[in-house]
């Protein structure tokens, strides 16, 4: 039976008439129109689908909304401040860190969710988190080396 769930996705509260056991990322492309958040594999294997919950990566297509409800729900839309980019969209782009795309907002929602972790990681540290995402291009050391561009600059933001 549909619940009235009440999820808050970037920073904004949404009340979702929905099965509870839904997945969070068919309801965030169905039902709120967010679809920077990509369907890849549907079964947790390319993180395509990767959003932040309470700060953490989290794959959409494996969480069900009501696990989701009552927590900080970040999507690739939520991300920019305004007109500006976080860093590491910019650094995305600098570092021509992606080809077809399709990987690429699943990849900066987990780069984003390691550099709360750890804001300076090394290579190997970055390789081993971001296992879970999948990018058929390819383009895992520009991937990289754009985390490590936005490290640098969040360190020196933070002065
Ligand atoms: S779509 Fe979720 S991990 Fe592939
Ligand atoms: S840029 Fe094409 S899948 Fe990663």
């Amino acid at each position: 039976m549909a619940d009235e769930i009440v999820l808050r996705v970037n920073g904004r509260d949404y009340s979702v008439l929905a099965e509870p056991d839904r997945m969070l990322l068919s309801v965030l492309r169905d039902e709120l129109d967010l679809t920077g958040t990509k369907y890849g594999c549907g079964e947790g294997q390319c993180g395509a689908c990767t959003v932040l919950i309470d700060d953490s990566p989290r794959k959409s297509c494996l969480t069900k909304i009501s696990a989701a409800a009552g927590k900080a729900v970040t999507t690739i839309e939520g991300l920019a401040l305004k007109e500006n980019l976080h860093p590491l969209q910019t650094a995305f782009l600098e570092a021509d860190a992606f080809q077809c795309g399709y990987c690429a907002p699943g990849m900066i929602m987990a780069g984003v969710g390691l550099l709360k972790k750890n804001s300076h990681p090394a290579r190997e540290e970055i390789a081993d988190f971001m296992q879970g995402n999948i990018c058929r291009c390819g383009t895992y050391g520009r991937i990289v080396e754009a985390i490590q561009k936005a490290a640098a600059v969040l360190e020196e933001k933070k002065g």
